[in-house]
């Protein structure tokens, strides 16, 4: 049995430690936003935050989260109303969409650490995060309107 918070509920799950935590978010406790995409820790489409750090869901084994405060885009604001989430909308970043709960979760993590990025920043923190349909500069734009 494995035990922490998600977007603010304690959660218990009996699944082998070695299950990925994505698979637990999304098939034991059916939250379907954090997306699979490569399995391998290569593209971010699985991001979610683990005390408050953009993390990997895919490659995190859910032992490691024992005891552990995650957030992943349904809790990120209930509202859906985050700054990085409200720049998210006013630009219209997404097109396929299927990258953009990832790329949220990475982006208001980077804001943490870098409440005023420059094109550096966003580039070295965003860049293992891909996107099929190029909205890189889109992406890039609403960091710094959500920075703003
Ligand atoms: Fe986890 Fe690609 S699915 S990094």
């Amino acid at each position: 049995m494995t035990s922490f918070r998600l977007n603010g509920h304690d959660i218990s799950v009996d699944v082998p430690e070695d299950t990925p935590l994505l698979w637990v978010i999304r098939d034991e406790i059916g939250l379907t936003g954090t997306k699979f995409g490569c399995g391998i820790g290569m593209c971010g489409a699985c991001t979610v935050h683990v005390g408050g750090r953009a993390t990997r869901s895919c490659i995190t084994p859910v032992s490691a989260v024992e005891g552990a405060d995650i957030t992943t885009i349904e809790g990120l604001d209930p509202a859906g109303t985050h700054p990085v989430q409200e720049a998210w909308k006013d630009l219209q970043v997404p097109q396929c969409g299927y990258c953009q709960s990832g790329q949220i979760m990475q982006a208001a993590s980077l804001l943490k650490d870098f409440p005023q990025p420059t094109d550096e920043d966003i580039d070295a923190v965003m860049g293992g995060s891909l996107c099929r349909c190029m909205t890189y500069i889109r992406i890039r734009d609403a960091i710094k309107k959500a920075a703003a």
